[in-house]
Parts: C-alpha cells; structure tokens; sequence
C-alpha cells in the first residue's frame, strides 16, 4: 500500500505528463500550421511518449492500491514565434520535469518507499534522454538559422522519428 503524501505526489505527476502530452501536441498543431511537416511528426510521437509516461505512472499508483485522482489538465498555449522558440521552451520544460522527477526521488527516500524509488530510477534515466535530445535539436536550430527556409533538411530528419 503507499503513502497518501506518495499517492497525492504521483497522481500530480500523472497530470502533469498528460500535460506535456498535450503541450507537445499543441506544438505539433503549430508546425502543421506552418508547414513544418517533419518537427509536427516529431513533436506528435513526443506527444504520444507523454501520454505514456502518464499511463507509466497511472498503472503504478493502481498496482500500489493508490486511489487514481484526474484532475483538470491545463490549456496549453497554441502560438510561437518560430522552431527555435519552441525547443527553448521544450529543453526548459523537461528540465522542469527533470526537477519534478528529482523531488519525488527525495520523497520516496524520505518515505523509505523502495517500491516507487525504483520505479522511478527508469524516469530519472529518461529524463537524461529527453534533455539530451532537446537541448541537440536546440542547437542544431541555431546552427542552421532559426528561419523556415533554412530548416528544410533539419524538418526532413526530424520527420523521419517513429
Ligand atoms: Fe515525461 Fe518529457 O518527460
């Protein structure tokens, strides 16, 4: 059985998951709109590791016996200024998530729960990935010019993420 702190923290961060799922979704929308054809299949396939890691941590809490709780998931916002804004804020964003993962980590060793520190160890490794992987395409973007038409080839791998 876990902990009503532990079940409170992990329901939070089932919302918050779904919240990226549905932030990078509204990202995949933006570059659809600007014929970005390959960083909105990206971002969709992001979208969908999201949902993912919501269900990841929806499926622990019913394992431990915790009581699943689906609050409210907050509105995304459906406009940026370009590709490069858009990894600025998801590199930001997975190192807040980063920090989110790190306090549940703390929690678990506080509330010496072996079971959900070790389910959370595969997040820990998992978010080395996902700033990894944004920070590179950040660069990447400002290496080739933060502009539609010089993204052409970046769009075309970028598309090719399954
Ligand atoms: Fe669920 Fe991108 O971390």
């Amino acid at each position: 059985m876990i902990s009503k702190t532990m079940e409170e923290a992990l329901n939070k961060q089932v919302n918050r998951e779904y919240y990226s799922a549905y932030l990078y979704l509204a990202m995949s929308v933006y570059f659809e709109s600007v014929n970005m054809k390959g960083f909105a299949s990206w971002m969709r396939v992001q979208a969908k590791e999201e949902h993912a890691h919501g269900d990841k941590f929806l499926d622990y809490l019913m394992a431990r016996g915790g009581k699943v709780t689906l609050g409210d998931i907050e509105a995304p916002k459906a406009k940026w200024a370009s590709a490069g804004k858009v990894f600025e804020e998801v590199y930001a964003h997975e190192q807040k998530v980063t920090g989110m993962i790190n306090t549940l980590v703390d929690l678990a060793i506080k509330e010496k729960d072996h079971a959900t520190f070790e389910m959370l160890q595969w997040f820990v490794k998992e978010q080395v990935e996902e700033e990894k992987n944004s920070s590179e395409i950040l660069e990447q973007i400002k290496i080739v010019g933060d502009v539609p038409g010089h993204l052409f080839y970046l769009d075309h791998h970028l598309g090719k993420r399954e």
